[in-house]
């Protein structure tokens, strides 16, 4: 398999919308996908992520901008022409075809002959995990199995590049799971050049090497799974990636936080009296049990056990706050009304601003 890269340089396009006017789906995007990666776009409907990958397809032009495979700038070359598989959320099979020629295709148009194409479409098949449905139709497959297909079809001439748009939301959860395993592993393996779309951020971090997240057309961030959880650059994708509390406050000392006039054990670095903005996530914060009334405490507003970890909701002054525990069935669990005292690891906090 050929390695290859690709780079989208200030890539913008706009559309005439009947509702809204004048749209720009996608503002001056510049993002390289490297080498073997898997890269997701992530972000809410609307953002601009299918728009940018059927660019990379070559199913849009971009108004302004390059984009290059490989090297090559394939801005205006046709989509044919640039050695790319495309694996659509609905399957898009040829309803009247079998498997097997769904899944010969491409090799057909591409003209190679009988013995080459049985080898190829049998062994992706093989791949993954439909040997001997050939002569299947794909109105007598599941959803989960004409997707396969679909992969298969997407890969079997070897192209440089593997696109996917939303594979796997017309699939059931548990469907959802074993698919993006699936996918993630074919991927590894033939180590495949491959950008994805979801606006499922679970879906995103389990399957990616990198994710950039969109808002209104353009990257506001991108970075590993972990980076965007623990460092997000913005409220935006502290929000979309995973829960979070934002807290505002302004820092009292060396190793203080004003939180809601109340103090709380934080050092931020900060100098004394400048605010700040931190990025507590849920299972940052440790609760122990507290008097009512004391300083640096909040009362439980709604206890919710969801077995491996209890979910809290915290009044904290005027702030409502998330907080979970994954220890709850062998230490106390706090009742609704009780006084929790709240605190970090400073480690783990984050400064927005
Ligand atoms: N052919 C088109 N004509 C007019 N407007 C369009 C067209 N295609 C997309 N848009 C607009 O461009 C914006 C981005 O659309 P796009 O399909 O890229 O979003 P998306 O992130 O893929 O959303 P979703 O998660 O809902 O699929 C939207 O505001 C959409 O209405
Ligand atoms: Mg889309």
């Amino acid at each position: 398999m050929a390695r290859v890269s690709i780079q989208l340089s200030g890539v913008s396009k706009r559309f005439d919308h009947t509702v809204k006017g004048e749209v720009y789906a996608v503002r001056d995007v510049t993002l390289a996908v490297a080498e073997g990666e898997l890269l997701t776009l992530l972000g809410p409907s609307g953002c601009g992520k299918s728009t940018t990958l059927r660019m990379i397809a070559g199913f849009e032009e971009p108004d302004a901008g390059t984009i290059s495979i490989d090297g090559k700038d394939v801005t205006h070359v046709l989509p044919n022409r640039r050695g790319i598989g495309f694996v659509f959320q609905n399957y898009a099979l040829f309803p009247h075809l079998s498997v097997f020629e769904n899944v010969a295709y491409a090799l057909r148009v591409q003209g190679k002959d009988e013995a080459s194409i049985k080898r190829a479409v049998t062994d992706v098949l093989g791949v993954v995990g439909l040997a001997n449905y050939e002569r299947q139709q794909p109105h007598q497959m599941s959803g989960g199995e004409q997707q396969r297909v679909a992969l298969a079809r997407a890969v079997v001439f070897q192209p440089k590049v593997l696109l996917f748009d939303e594979p796997l939301s017309n699939l059931d959860a548990k469907l959802r799971v074993e698919m993006r395993e699936q996918i993630r592993s074919l991927q590894k393996r033939i180590g495949i050049t491959t950008v994805y779309v979801t606006h499922d951020q679970e879906e995103a971090m389990a399957i990616s090497d990198r994710i950039a997240v969109m808002e209104r057309g353009q990257i506001v961030q991108d970075g590993t799974a972990s980076d965007l959880y623990y460092k997000p650059k913005t409220e935006f994708v502290a929000r979309f990636i995973g829960r979070t509390n934002l807290l505002d406050g302004r820092v009292a000392s060396a190793s203080e936080v004003e939180i809601e006039g109340q103090q709380l054990p934080l050092s931020t670095g900060r100098p004394v009296g400048s605010t700040v903005r931190l990025v507590v996530r849920p299972e940052m914060i440790d609760l122990t049990a507290a008097g009512a009334g004391e300083a640096g405490t909040g009362r439980v507003l709604q206890r919710t056990f969801l077995g491996e970890k209890t979910d809290y909701d915290i009044q904290f002054g005027n702030t409502k706050i998330q907080a979970c525990r994954s220890d709850a069935f062998r230490g106390a669990a706090f009742d609704v009304g009780a006084s929790v005292r709240l605190s970090f690891d400073p480690a783990n906090i984050h400064l927005l601003t």
